[in-house]
């Protein structure tokens, strides 16, 4: 049976807490996109997360939590963690930090690694329901493994409506992008995946962080293909090719293409990242040959949004 679609209000977060209690998985809007939230203290729950994403068992979810003070209760943060929290949270920017023993988190939520990804969201449903529910929620993008994420509450019903409770809809996300994921747990911060919070806000703050080198041990999601449409996608396009359908930037978008979306006419990065995942959606049809994109400035959100390009262009590992 497909879940029911809720729009968020004090009734739907109620209901949403007491499912969530319940060791039932509710679908929840976040400001990045919606999430697939199970309570991460209960081990069951995190469980039934991996099988309705079909995610491999190695690749560990992040915790949401209300805020700093409830982090420290899973977490150990030092002076850098404790900057970059106040600074950015609420909001985008997920830490990765060493595991608090005993704290009865889910082993399996941090896939048995010793460090736990942790953040507090800004949208105020989630934080409703993280307020309502009492528990740390554990929560991956609302999406099939390897497919993309959702910012709409009709893209997650589509994937996964039969393996949630609950779907709660408050529309289109407003960010559109994943967090930015930030590892503490070593030596020196480096970044595991660009997202929401650009690169150039975290260094201004901590200084140099590190690329990852896209380590797919040290973050197990960030395998080369990701974000998957079903049709081929072509990056940094200047010309069409028969029946290919056009995510178009700036104000100057080639001509022939079968189809044509802006990401941003007016080359606003912002605009770009919030319209991505839903117009690789929207053009994901078997009429076209396959998706082509215009080239994408790599600086500040361009980053995060050149990165699920290319990740959607990868060749496919599975
Ligand atoms: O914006 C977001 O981050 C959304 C919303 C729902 O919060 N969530 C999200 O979760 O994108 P997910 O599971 O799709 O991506 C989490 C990323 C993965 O790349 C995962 O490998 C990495 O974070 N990660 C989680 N725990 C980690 C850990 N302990 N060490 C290294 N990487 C970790
Ligand atoms: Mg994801």
């Amino acid at each position: 049976m497909t879940a029911p679609i809720s729009p968020v209000s004090r009734e739907a977060i109620v209901r949403a807490a007491i499912l969530l209690r319940a060791g039932r998985l509710v679908a929840f809007p976040t400001e990045t996109v919606y999430g697939l939230g199970g309570d991460a203290t209960n081990a069951r729950a995190v469980a039934d997360i991996f099988a309705a994403k079909g995610r491999p068992r190695f690749n560990p979810l992040i915790v949401h939590v209300q805020d700093l003070a409830e982090a420290e209760t899973y977490a150990v943060l030092n002076a850098p963690a404790r900057l970059a929290a106040a600074r950015f949270w609420p909001g985008p920017l997920t830490l990765v930090l060493p595991r608090r023993h005993g704290s009865g988190l889910s082993l399996l939520a941090s896939a048995g690694l010793d460090t736990v990804a942790i953040r507090a969201p800004a949208h105020s449903a989630a934080q409703a329901l993280l307020h309502e529910t009492g528990r740390p929620i554990a929560a991956p993008s609302a999406n099939r493994s390897g497919r993309i994420s959702p910012t709409e509450a009709a893209h997650v019903a589509d994937e996964l409506g039969d393996d949630v409770a609950l779907i709660l809809d408050d529309g289109p996300t407003p960010l559109g992008l994943e967090s930015t994921v930030l590892d503490l747990s070593g030596e020196a911060p480096a970044l595991l995946r660009p997202g929401a919070v650009p690169l150039e806000q975290l260094t201004e703050l901590l200084g140099p962080i590190a690329a990852s080198g896209s380590s797919a041990v040290k973050s197990p999601g960030m395998l080369a293909s990701h974000y998957a449409p079903s049709l081929p996608i072509r990056l940094d396009v200047i010309d069409a090719r028969p029946g290919e359908a056009l995510l178009a930037y700036g104000p100057d978008a080639p001509t022939g293409f079968a189809e044509m979306l802006w990401l941003s006419r007016s080359g606003d990065l912002a605009e770009a990242a919030a319209n991505l995942f839903a117009m690789l959606r929207q053009l994901d049809r078997p009429s076209f040959s396959g998706i082509a994109v215009m080239p994408i400035p790599e600086h500040g959100l361009g980053r995060a949004i050149n990165d699920r390009l290319r990740r959607a262009a990868a060749p496919r590992e599975y």
